[in-house]
């Protein structure tokens, strides 16, 4: 593969995916996607991520519902009609998520608290596990896309973390880092554009 032209090519056209064809995922490409998703880099070569496979409608009903009850909470607690409004644009960027066909939920594990002791807020800088989890996600999307299968990250639903944990069966020693939704692909979004590369990167001497 070709840096300039093959692997950048591939990795321009990924789009978040929203809108689904109902098609159902077959489970040896969720395996596949899952196994890509394992190697990506960890911190230590922990590994520390899990990954939660929801297909079933009851279930991502569910997690719409929690996560419905939760944002009217902060909504019924905003102060000003403007934060509202702002609240309830922003919440239209995750109240799709329970329509993909599939939706993975990766966590990773809270380091030790030893850690904590140790080096006190720098524990989870240092230990790394959800960005290890991250660059999970990132394999993940990107196995998707070579499989003809769309992929949104989505974090919006996190407001809920405690209680979707709850609802999945994941201890207290996880969390959450964000949501995948996956299914084939029902709609062809424009790229958003990208901050040019002279814009984000400096050389510093
Ligand atoms: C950490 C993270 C969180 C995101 N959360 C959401 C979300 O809650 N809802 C949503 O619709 N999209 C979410 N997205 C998708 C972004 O909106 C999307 O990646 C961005 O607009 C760029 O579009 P592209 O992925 O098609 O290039 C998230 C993406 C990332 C990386």
């Amino acid at each position: 593969m070709n840096l300039t032209s093959d692997f950048l090519r591939f990795v321009r056209s990924r789009r978040s995916i929203r809108k689904f064809r109902t098609d159902p995922l077959l489970r040896e490409d969720l395996r596949r996607i899952i196994e890509a998703a394992s190697w990506a880099p960890s911190a230590s070569n922990r590994q520390d991520w899990e990954f939660v496979i929801i297909t079933s409608h009851t279930t991502k009903k569910k997690m719409e519902d929690i996560v419905r009850t939760r944002w009217k909470l902060i909504l019924d607690k905003s102060e000003t009609e403007v934060i509202k409004e702002e609240l309830e644009k922003y919440a239209k960027h995750f109240d799709w998520f329970s329509q993909a066909p599939v939706l993975i939920v990766i966590s990773a594990k809270r380091p030790e608290i030893f850690l904590f002791k140790l080096l006190g807020e720098a524990a989870e800088d240092v230990a790394g596990t959800e960005i290890s989890a991250a660059m999970a996600a990132q394999n993940l999307m990107l196995a998707a896309h070579a499989s003809g299968i769309g992929s949104c990250c989505i974090t919006g639903p996190l407001v809920a973390q405690e209680t979707l944990k709850e609802l999945l069966g994941l201890g207290k020693r996880r969390k959450i880092v964000c949501l995948v939704a996956l299914g084939y692909p029902a709609e062809q979004p424009e790229a958003p554009l990208r901050k040019p590369v002279e814009k984000i990167a400096k050389y510093v001497e």
